[in-house]
């Protein structure tokens, strides 16, 4: 299916700290490549799946190289065949201590290195509650876009993941029309950044709870441009028949 601008709908698999043997990284892959997702496992596995179009890494340093103990740079993985990289999950804000400016240095190293940046924001349920979610985006967005310029975004086919914190693994996914209302209040605020055209043009995900039953209602009836999926994505069937309702 197209969407309304033509671009086909960006359904990304994030397998985050799974699964535990190569083997069974492999074996899921082989059963989900079809659907042409972008995939990303974790950093160890990625090798062993390329070469594959649509590979992605869960999170990147920011410098090229150099005494960093532990980081995997964005040359790296732009070298091994990744072409993607999700920045600032909340799962890397929250048990890493990502702040909104490291994000930004993330997303300028991504974009420095020519992948395409997976940037994820989103709500607690407590922000949520106390109705900052507005504010909370609006901030999240302009520190990790700060200092980056418009062409270099354009050029960037840089992607903007709505993830509410309270939809995440919990079973209780967002409601497809209020998915809709924060995508085209993140377009407001890129526009903003921006212009217009910038924000018409930047794809926005959904991600929290997605699964093969409720997946399709964020593109056919929130008019969203893909999605990304966590724990959906760790069962071959599930997703298969998710991408399939879809694409
Ligand atoms: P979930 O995770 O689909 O398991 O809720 C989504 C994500 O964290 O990207």
């Amino acid at each position: 299916m197209k969407i309304s601008n033509g671009v086909k709908p960006l359904i990304v698999a994030n397998w985050k700290c799974n699964p535990a043997k190569e083997k069974e990284a492999k074996r899921l892959f082989n059963s989900v490549k079809k659907t042409k997702a972008v995939i990303c496992p974790p950093l160890i596995y990625l090798k062993s799946l390329a070469p594959y179009v649509g590979l992605g890494a869960q999170n990147c340093f920011w410098e090229k190289k150099g005494a960093f103990t532990g980081e995997v740079s964005p040359a790296m993985l732009k070298n091994i065949g990744c072409q993607y990289v999700i920045v600032g999950h909340s799962e890397r804000r929250r048990y890493f201590n990502e702040t909104d400016e490291v994000v930004n240095k993330k997303l300028k190293s991504v974009i420095e290195a020519r992948m395409i940046p997976i940037l994820c924001i989103g709500e607690t349920q407590k922000q949520r509650d106390r109705g900052e979610t507005e504010n909370i985006l609006k901030k999240q967005i302009e520190d990790a876009l700060n200092d980056i310029s418009k062409f270099k975004i354009q050029n960037s086919k840089l992607c903007i993941a709505y993830e509410p914190i309270w939809a995440i693994g919990t079973g209780k996914p967002c409601d497809p029309e209020e998915a809709q209302k924060m995508g085209l209040l993140i377009r407001k605020i890129i526009s903003k950044i921006y212009n217009r055209t910038v924000a018409q043009k930047t794809p926005i995900l959904y991600g929290g709870s997605v699964n093969s039953k409720n997946g399709a209602s964020y593109i056919k009836e929130a008019g969203l441009q893909g999605l990304l999926v966590g724990g959906a994505s760790l069962e071959a069937k599930e997703f298969v028949d998710l991408v399939r309702k879809i694409c």
